[in-house]
């Protein structure tokens, strides 16, 4: 999506987040309709399980293999220069949005992938150090 289809979507997430929260507040409201306008470039990226070509390889494959595809996509957005970000937040999980973007029920929208020129510096955050998550299993004698 470029400026054209980002505003429709915008339009949409509006009407969703005025009809389904009844405590939302303009400055919410306003906040969503201009959420998708971002970054010049939005990509919706999709898993669409086919189970008559893909049937061996397990959904949970094929979904990897999505996140891995949208991780090369910010890997490559960076690499020449962009800044880019991951997100699903509500949207992606709303069947509402789905269909207004003509997918059918059973495809899942994985990301979505804001893309543009940073106007500052990213943020850093505080890290897990690779020690906490990262183990070696030694090797044990079989029982
Ligand atoms: C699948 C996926 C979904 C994400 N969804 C959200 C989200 O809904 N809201 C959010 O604030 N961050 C979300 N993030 C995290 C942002 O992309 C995050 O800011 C980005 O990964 C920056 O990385 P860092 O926090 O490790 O620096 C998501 C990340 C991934 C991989």
């Amino acid at each position: 999506m470029r400026k054209d289809g980002q505003q429709a979507m915008g339009e949409l997430w509006l009407r969703l987040i005025a009809e389904e929260n009844e405590n939302a507040t303009e400055e919410q409201i306003g906040y969503w309709r201009q959420r998708p306008e971002r970054a010049p470039l939005l990509l919706v990226v999709t898993c669409c399980h086919n189970s008559e070509k893909m049937g061996k390889v397990p959904l949970i494959e094929q979904k990897m293999s999505v996140g891995a595809a949208c991780h090369n996509i910010l890997n490559g957005a960076l690499a020449i220069g962009y800044a880019a970000q991951w997100l699903t937040e509500w949207s992606c999980y709303h069947d509402k949005i789905k269909e207004q973007l003509d997918h059918a029920p059973d495809v899942k929208i994985l990301g979505l992938i804001y893309i543009g020129i940073a106007d500052e510096p990213s943020k850093e955050r505080k890290r897990t150090s690779p020690e906490d998550v990262i183990s070696e299993w030694p090797g044990q004698a079989m029982q």
